[in-house]
Order: structure tokens, then sequence, then C-alpha cells
């Protein structure tokens, strides 16, 4: 049955903001792109933003940019709004969002707490108070060694001091903010934001968890908002409706006792209206980023700050932006159910400038969808600029132009999981004639059972596979490629896309019948091949099958949660990305579970803000953890191993699953290339990379062919 196209009439709506009428309801919120020279925008930004302002986005916001560069700045790569020199920068940003179609906002900031570049320049950091007590930093425990440089390197190791605002610094603030609205405004650009959130110095005023102080700019809710009131009123003075003027603000900040509330954040953007603001953007914030990164400000949860926003939109009578992992369906259902205005689509417009478009198109279905898998964000903790996982093009614009091939070729790719797609996809659109074969009964590969852990991972596998069909790629699924087959198709080329293998520790009854990796797993849940396993489970796997229920990762999800019948104990080998997620699986199904790691760390190569949470999600759970552990032995009912002090230790085992042992490899290389014929290797493959790797990979070769 074909499904009806959803309707993005709200979405797609125009709206206006104080003076401004923006053509559609998403917003591109602030993101850091760290690539301005010494506070300058330079063109590589340009690209960035105009290439979301021409898919739609109806306005653009710019990364956070510091009104008293370099001072309260934590980048020398972000935007600077305090000199004259800026203005030529800015206003060929503005110029060209504007050609292209949207309207710019530069989102306005002195960062306080966070402001890196004052402690690597020796000065203290501006604060409402001094901080009172240290943050939980057990979670760096999963940083190797080498991240931990990158991030002490960007303030050289300093540590950093603290300065408490007196009421000449928050006159020169106020001052600050003033200046750098007149210069957004001679820029030419439409709205200025002024940041009153995640810790920075406005936003560490408003919270009674950074806010001791006893003076007017203390104590109650109205003291402590009187700041960011009067920097709303100076710049709205300064800049009259030449500007239209938003404020960023948690809806709740998470993770400490005694942190912003939601009711004080309503009572705020009453008062924040009253001083002349013309919109509320409600964000949401976790003061302990090493713990609480996933709550705020980049949420794991879809539509997380909805009920923020709708409280908000409730007491004020301004426009309400809701942000957080707001995906087009859940954006659409809250404008239409009065939750906001607007909504702001940071990642998803990483993952795909053109969206907004996209939908107006009636084409959802094209749509590139963002994984929520954390790999952008993680550059901002050492001064880097963002990685997208899913588009390589992020900082690059050009990359994302595929030149037509002046002479189409036969291009044929042996593997259907994220790499293989990617290659044929783009192959497909450059001109070549491709063929994907694929020796499962469906497209996905091992990225396909990642979505039982993973489920984000779902709709990038089927945008591909919707790729795939519009473009006319021939897709042969339950073929075993060999030499002799692949050459009877007359390749130009041949891109080898076969996936990892997954083999077993060299230890003593590691070929025992409850040993699992993730490929006989995989067949045992899904009822594919003939893996081993319990009696139980293989007929489970089968009768799955045949009533399509293994076809459907959200049902095995479920149905797993009431029968899994693996016994009660499980072991995973490897606590690295997989490891992890599979630990969590079956705890959250009732096994009890004990990971054994060789390494020190956990959760890798996971990005970082994602890799904490993952742990610490395991550890909720009550999974078992063994850092550098080394496995002995596996026997029917335990594994034997030796812990970090060398004792011999016994993990009890009704099943153990083996997430270590990957290796990339390609066997059939050596014998094409034997036979004449051009190959190239891509994903895990080529190097395990897991998506990142797989499409990243994918897209380096395919422009070559
Ligand atoms: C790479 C990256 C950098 C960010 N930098 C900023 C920033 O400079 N200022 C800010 O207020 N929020 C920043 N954010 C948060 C986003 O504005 C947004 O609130 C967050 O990503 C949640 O929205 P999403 O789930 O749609 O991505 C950043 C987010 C990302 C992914
Ligand atoms: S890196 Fe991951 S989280 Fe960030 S935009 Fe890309 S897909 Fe989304």
């Amino acid at each position: 049955m074909r499904r009806t196209a959803p309707d993005f009439t709200h979405l797609l709506a125009p709206g206006r903001i104080g003076p401004l009428t923006l053509p559609s309801r998403v917003i591109m919120p602030a993101m850091d792109m760290n690539v301005c020279h010494d506070g300058v925008i330079v063109e590589a930004d340009v690209e960035h933003y105009v290439a979301r302002a021409a898919g739609g986005a109806g306005m653009v916001i710019t990364s956070a940019s510091a009104v008293a560069f370099p001072v309260g700045a934590t980048s020398m790569k972000e935007p600077g709004l305090s000199e004259d020199r800026f203005i030529p920068g800015l206003r060929a940003l503005a110029d060209a969002v504007h050609a292209a179609g949207s309207l710019l906002c530069v989102q306005a900031t002195h960062h306080g707490k966070v402001a890196r570049i004052d402690t690597l320049e020796g000065r203290p950091l501006l604060v409402p108070s001094a901080p009172q007590a240290a943050h939980d930093l057990s979670a760096l425990r999963d940083n190797t060694p080498e991240e931990l440089a990158r991030m002490g390197a960007v303030t050289r190791g300093k540590s950093p001091t603290y300065h408490e605002a007196t009421d000449d610094d928050i006159a020169w603030l106020i001052d600050q903010f003033v200046r750098a609205a007149c210069r957004v405004m001679e820029a030419g650009a439409d709205a200025i934001e002024i940041h009153c959130a995640h810790g920075y110095v406005l936003g560490g005023f408003l919270s009674r968890a950074d806010n001791k102080r006893t003076d007017a700019w203390g104590g109650s809710l109205e003291n402590r908002a009187r700041l960011a009131c009067e920097v709303i009123a100076a710049v709205r003075r300064a800049v009259g409706d030449r500007l239209a003027v938003l404020v960023r603000v948690a809806g709740e900040e998470y993770g400490e006792e005694g942190a912003l509330s939601l009711a004080e954040t309503v009572e705020a953007a009453r008062l924040f209206e009253a001083a002349g603001a013309d919109a509320i953007h409600v964000t949401g914030w976790g003061r302990n980023p090493f713990r609480d990164f996933l709550r705020g400000p980049l949420p794991n949860e879809v539509g997380a700050y909805r009920h923020s926003a709708r409280a908000v939109r409730a007491a004020v009578g301004i426009p309400v932006i809701a942000v957080g992992r707001v995906l087009p369906e859940v954006g659409e259902e809250m404008i239409a159910g009065g939750d906001a205005d607007f909504v702001a689509m940071g990642r998803q417009l990483l993952a795909d400038p053109g969206l907004v478009d996209k939908l107006r198109a009636g084409r959802p279905e094209s749509v590139r969808p963002c994984i929520n898998c954390y790999v952008c964000v993680e550059q901002n903790f050492w001064d880097e600029t963002p990685v997208c996982a899913v588009n390589p093009a992020l900082g690059d614009e050009q990359a994302a132009v595929f030149l037509p091939v002046p002479s189409p070729r036969h291009v044929v790719v042996v593997g259907g999981g994220p790499a293989g797609m990617e290659v044929a996809r783009i192959s497909r659109e450059r001109g070549h004639r491709v063929t994907l074969v694929e020796a499962g009964d469906r497209l996905g590969g091992s990225a396909w059972f990642s979505q039982l852990t993973t489920p984000p991972n779902g709709p990038l596998l089927s945008w591909q596979e919707h790729e795939l069909e519009r473009l006319g790629v021939v897709v042969r699924l339950g073929q075993q490629a060999t030499p002799a087959s692949i050459m009877a198709l007359r390749p130009s080329t041949v891109v080898l896309a076969t996936g990892a293998s997954r083999g077993l520790p060299a230890v003593p009854g590691a070929d025992l019948p409850h040993v699992q990796t993730g490929d006989t797993l995989r067949a045992l849940l899904t009822g594919a091949g003939t893996a081993q396993g319990s009696r139980r489970m293989r007929w489970l796997g089968r009768a799955g099958r045949l009533t399509g229920l293994t076809s459907r990762p959200d049902l095995i999800r479920r149905a797993t949660r009431t029968v899994l019948p693996v016994g009660k104990d499980v072991v995973v080998i490897g606590g690295s990305l997989v490891g992890l997620e599979l630990a969590e699986f079956f705890a959250e199904r009732g096994k009890s579970v004990t990971v054994l790691e060789a390494g020190a760390q956990l959760g890798l190569p996971m990005a970082l803000p994602r890799r904490w949470h993952a742990v610490r999600r395991a550890t909720d759970h009550g999974v078992h953890v063994e850092r550098q552990a080394t496995i002995e032995e596996i026997t029917a009912t335990t594994v034997r191993y030796t812990d970090p002090e060398g004792r011999s230790r016994t993990a009890p085992a009704d099943l153990v699953v083996v997430a270590s042992e990957v290796a990339s490899g390609a066997p059939l290389a050596d014998e094409l290339t034997e036979r004449g014929v051009a190959v190239e290797v891509v994903g895990d493959a080529a190097e395990v990379g897991y998506i990142q790797g797989a499409i990243h990979s994918a897209w380096r070769v395919a422009r070559t062919l």
C-alpha cells in the first residue's frame, strides 16, 4: 500500500518575527563552524550558510559570535563583533544569504565561564559568581590520551581562573552588546540573537546555580534576569526596528538541583518580551557537559524541548522558536498544534542543507537524515570544524558537486551496506551504469542490524535505498559474488564494499555453540542463514522470518523485550561502540550483562558526548564492566579472564557475544585484479570505520570513478 505523502503546510508557511517575514518556519540555529580567521568570516563560512539558505531555511543564524572578541571568546575561529574590521565579512555573508532567498541572524554572546581564549591568554573568566563545586569529570576516563591532549591543547593546558563581574564590568558588557548589534546592523543582517543560555555569561546570571550574588544582579528571578533585560533593552534602543531581536534561553537546565526551572524561564521570557525582544528561542542545557550533554544543548530525544516551548509560548505574545531534534514531521505537528511558531533544525540541516526545499517539492523521502551520532559536535571539544558522518561536504560545500562523467562505464558494486549503497548512488548520479550485488536478502548489511541498538541508523538506510531506486541502480539481492559471477557482469570497475570480517578470540572454548559474533547473532535474530544457537532461538528466528517480524527492526526490538531465549547471563567480549550498544540492548531486556574490554576506554570510536552517555547508560542498566581484561577461556557456563591486577576471574555466561576481533579485508580484490579489472575497496572492507567511515570512503572513491 502506498503511503500518503506527509503534509508540511504549517512548516512551509511564511511567518513573522518583529519586522521580518521569514519564507518558512524552519530556522537554522547557531552551530560553530570554526573556520573564521582571527574572528573574520571567510568564504567557507559564507558557502556553508548559503547552502542552507538556498535550501529553503527561513533564516540562518550564525555560530556564536563574540561581542568583545577575543575577550569572552571560546575560539579564535568564531566570528568577532568587537571591531569594524569584522563588518566586511559579515556584510558579504548577509548579501549572499539574501541573494539565496533567506534572512541572516547573528548570534551574539560573551562565553563567560567557557571562554577558552580568556584562559589561553591569561585573563580570568567573567562570571556572576565564582563556581562553588567542580564538575564530576569521571566520564573523561573514556577519552583516549590523544583526545585528552587535544582538548587540553586549546588552552595549552592552562587552568581557568574566575572574576566576579563588578558594576563596571556589567556596564562594559551591555555596551559591548550594543556596539556589536550596531555592527550587525551596519553589515545589513536582519536579526541579532542574544544568547542567554548554555552557561554563557547572560545565561550564568539568569541561573540560580551560577548566580549567588546578593546585589541587584542576583537573588530573585527578576534580579537574575536583569542583565539580559538591560542588554535587550539597550540593543533595542540602538537598533530600533532595523533588526529583529531574538533571545535564546534554556527552557530548563538539567542535571543539578536548584538550576534554572521551566517556571523561572517562563517568567524570564515575559521579562524579555517587556524589555523589547521580538522572539524567544527555547533550548535546553545539561549543566555538566561530560554527563548531561545528550539532554542539552544537543538532545538525544526527538522534540526534546517541545513542552518547554509550549509553556513559554503560552506566557508571551511574541513568536517562540523551538529547537531540539525536531524532525520534519514533528516540527509540522508542533507548529500545527501550537507548541511553537518556528522550529530550529540544527543537525538536520548539517546533514542535508536542502531539507526545506525537498519538503516543499513533496519529496520528504529524499531528505538525507541526521543519524544523531554526535560526530559533528565532537570536533568543537578541540576547536575544530564539524565533520558530518553522513554529509562529507560539511565545511566544503564544493565536495557536494558531483561532476558528470564524460564517458559512462559499468560500475559493479559488491555489498549493499552504507558504503556500497553510497558508491552506487554517487556513481549513478555522475552518469555511470551501476549494478549492486548483495549476498543477503535485504540492503543495509551490518548497519541494518545496528538499528536494533541504534534506531536512527534506520532512516539513513531507507534514504539510501530510496535514492538507489530513484536513480535506477540495478540491485541484485541474494547473490553471493564470486570472481566469475562478477566478471560475467562485464564491469569496467568493481567496488568492493563487503564489510568487515568478525572473528572469534583465539582462546579455548571460542567454538562452543553459545558463542556468537555480530554476524551469527544477526543471523539468529533475523532468522537468516544457519547460525548455531539455542534450539528455541533458532526456531524463533525462523518463525519471525515466516511472519515477517524479522524484516521490521522496531518489531524485533519490541518482541525481544518479551522473548529472548538466550539465558540469563550474557558476556560481551569487547566494549567498543558495538559491544557497548549490545550490552545495553541485552541489559534492557533483563539480562545480567558483563562487558570485558581489553583496552582502558569503552565506547571507541563513538563520538565523545555519545560515548560518555553510552557508558553511563550501560552502568545505569546494571552492566558490569571490566576494563583491561584479558580473556583466557570460554566454558559452557563462564568466561574466564585476567583483570588488570593479574587476578584470574570468571563471569557467568549463558551467551557470549564477541564484539571484538573485527577486521577489514576484501578477499575478492586480488583475484579480480589478476583478471585485469579495476578494483576499489570502500567501507569497513578497507578500514573499519562504521557509518562515518563507510560514507566518507564511498565519497572519496565514487568521485574518482
Ligand atoms: C556543531 C554544533 C555547534 C553548535 N554551536 C552552537 C552555538 O554556537 N551556539 C548555540 O547557541 N548553540 C550551538 N549548538 C546547538 C544548536 O544550536 C542546537 O540548539 C542543537 O544542535 C540542538 O538542535 P538539533 O537537535 O536540531 O541539532 C551547536 C550544535 C552543533 C551540532
Ligand atoms: S555528524 Fe551525525 S549528528 Fe552531526 S549532523 Fe551529521 S549525522 Fe547528525
